[in-house]
């Protein structure tokens, strides 16, 4: 008789661990994608720089109505943590939007206890995708849109999700995970955010993805310096939103640059821009004497 067989354990190592950031602080790792969440100045401190930023203190919200912002990314919650922070003291009710497509760093975030979720409803986001409370006198609501962002964007008509007045945008690099870098994409995301002024907030300082927010109908100009970076990018649906647009300088700077091609679709090529795409990008009302 032969012996019965069993199939071999294989160990899957997991594709979320928690690692220490730069600073000392702890952070998460994607194994699968090899990048790790605020690597150099950590979950708190990140996000804390990118908000402290002169546009961000000028913007104006319409009154009366709800501050509403998105966190393109929820991962483990850094940036919607540093978003709660920011607005602590505000005396206006804050509607949070995250989205992602999955949980999983949240919940490893979660069991980890890393510090930025405590005091935060985590459990009841976790289990009913939102959670609601009151911080000194006014509303705060949390929702995780769970999904493929460039299908949500597309498959839903403006108006479905609460129109933003600041979008923090925190996705991984074109190279790994181009589907979210695409031209349609922000196209997309331009029209949810075309009936009130709105301000994304970037960490790259690529010049094709500022082609490419270019080419979307986005009015795009300089962010702080972060970490090494010594600029990142903002964009906004309308030119008074940024204080340093990108100028006439930039423009020759893309026509001379050898990758300054936008991010059409995947995949994308390191090249210089072809000149259909640098001549509709001269005439984007940015540069418009
Ligand atoms: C850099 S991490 C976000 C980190 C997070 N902002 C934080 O501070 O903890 C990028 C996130 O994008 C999410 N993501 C990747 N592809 C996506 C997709 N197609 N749609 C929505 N989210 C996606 C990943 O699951 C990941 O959590």
């Amino acid at each position: 008789m032969n012996p019965p067989s069993h199939s071999p354990r294989v160990d899957v190592p997991p594709r979320y661990v928690v690692v220490p950031a730069g600073d000392g602080s702890p952070t998460i790792r994607d194994t699968l994608l090899s990048e790790t969440f605020h690597p150099e100045l950590g979950m708190d401190q990140e996000i804390d720089r990118l908000l402290d930023q002169p546009e961000v203190a000028q913007m104006s919200f319409p009154s009366g109505q709800p501050r509403v912002f998105w966190d393109l990314g929820l991962g483990a919650g850094g940036m919607a943590a540093g978003i709660l922070r920011h607005q602590a003291a505000s005396p206006h009710d804050v509607h949070l939007h995250s989205f992602d497509v999955r949980w999983d760093a949240f919940d490893l975030a979660c069991s980890s206890s890393l510090p930025h979720l405590s005091n935060l409803p985590t459990h009841t986001l976790r289990q009913n995708g939102s959670a609601a409370w009151q911080e000194g006198g006014s509303l705060r609501r949390w929702t995780l849109h769970l999904g493929d962002l460039p299908t949500l964007m597309e498959a839903n008509p403006p108006g479905t999700f609460p129109s933003p007045d600041l979008i923090v945008v925190d996705l991984h690099s074109p190279e790994s995970q181009p589907e979210l870098w695409s031209l349609s994409f922000w196209r997309n995301l331009h029209h949810h955010c075309r009936s009130k002024p709105c301000l994304l907030l970037f960490h790259t300082r690529s010049t094709s993805v500022r082609a490419t927010l270019l080419l979307a109908g986005f009015f795009v100009g300089l962010g702080r310096a972060l970490g090494k970076k010594e600029e990142t990018t903002l964009a906004a649906t309308s030119p008074t939103g940024l204080t340093r647009p990108l100028n006439l300088t930039w423009l020759e700077t893309l026509a001379r640059s050898t990758q300054g091609q936008p991010l059409i679709s995947p995949p994308y090529t390191r090249q210089p821009i072809d000149p259909g795409y640098l001549e509709s990008i001269r005439l984007h009302p940015q540069f418009r004497p």
